[in-house]
């Protein structure tokens, strides 16, 4: 039997399915259908599972389940999407409408948790008891594996420590709340400063500052400081053995991750830093994550 997984982002809707040996065996994605409403989400998404088993050359048969990773807060146990900004999801009884539609049973996660579980499980934080996934791109999410397992929060509504305030009183996030280490943290930041220097998008912020320019250099340094200040209060708080970094930000490299590690040693309360690398499963790990916890 095989498991087939979705990665819904605000941009893009991702699928693919993993076979028994935890192999991704095809994927493929649509655009998310922005403004059409959850049912254009559900044909999108039933359009996506269609193709992928006509390109395994797999029946609907051979599915045992279904798992969808979303950007938001999760009511797990009822598969409802509680709060994902990103989506204009709220209250969205996701795993019903999915349901309804392929007749499997399906689960639903929260991206970051998927990717969390995608890397200790395949990638970059396997074989770790107490290590961290944060995901770095329109948002900031964030997947804690506690005692070998992740961990979904106490009262079942997954963890978003992409929402922790760094500020008091600062920008302005997507959630509604000032000063979230998302305002700070996610890739989004480095975009909206560096529109004030005609800079357009993270990556040319991120290259003019490789390249010396002195107002993207500053960007950058103000970013690597905010996130540092970010991961510091996590491994303050957990201690973790491992942290591992995802998203687009970290095909900046060495440039990135040695003055990233030096800024959270600065802050961190052990006399020794936990290490601090970029996740392995890249892109796929929300649909691994999610092909995961299908039933
Ligand atoms: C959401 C998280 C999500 C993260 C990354 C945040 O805005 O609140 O649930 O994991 O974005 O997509």
């Amino acid at each position: 039997m095989v498991r087939v997984g979705y990665d819904i982002g605000g941009t893009n809707i991702a699928a693919g399915i993993l076979d028994e040996r935890n192999v991704l065996i095809c994927k493929k994605s649509m655009p998310f259908p922005r403004g059409r409403g959850t049912q254009a989400v559900i044909d999108v998404c039933t359009a996506l599972y269609r193709a992928l088993l006509t390109e395994a050359a797999l029946s609907d048969a051979e599915v045992s389940g279904v798992g969808t990773a979303v950007p938001g807060s999760v009511d797990i146990e009822n598969g409802v999407v509680i709060d994902a900004h990103n989506l204009d999801f709220h209250h969205t009884p996701l795993a019903g409408l999915l349901h309804e539609s392929l007749q499997k049973p399906i689960a639903v996660i929260n991206d970051a948790d998927a990717a969390a579980l995608a890397e200790h499980g395949v990638g970059a934080l396997k074989g770790t008891e107490t290590s961290v996934m944060i995901t770095i791109g329109t948002g900031i999410g964030g997947g804690l594996i506690l005692n070998g397992q992740l961990f979904r929060g106490g009262r079942g509504n997954g963890t978003e420590p992409g929402h922790m305030v760094l500020r008091n009183g600062g920008r302005l996030c997507t959630c509604g709340i000032h000063g979230c280490a998302e305002a700070y943290c996610a890739a989004t930041r480095l975009a909206k400063d560096g529109a004030s220097f005609g800079l357009c998008g993270a990556k040319e912020v991120i290259d003019a500052a490789k390249a010396g320019n002195p107002d993207a250099s500053e960007l950058f340094r103000a970013f690597v400081d905010d996130l540092g200040s970010y991961l510091a209060s996590i491994v303050n708080l957990l201690d973790p053995e491992r942290i591992a970094i995802g998203g687009g930000v970290c095909g900046a490299g060495s440039f990135l991750m040695e003055p990233l590690r030096a800024n959270v040693k600065e802050k961190c309360f052990f006399e020794t830093c936990p290490e601090i690398v970029v996740a392995t499963a890249g892109n796929d790990a929300g649909i691994i994550g999610a092909c995961l916890i299908a039933p």
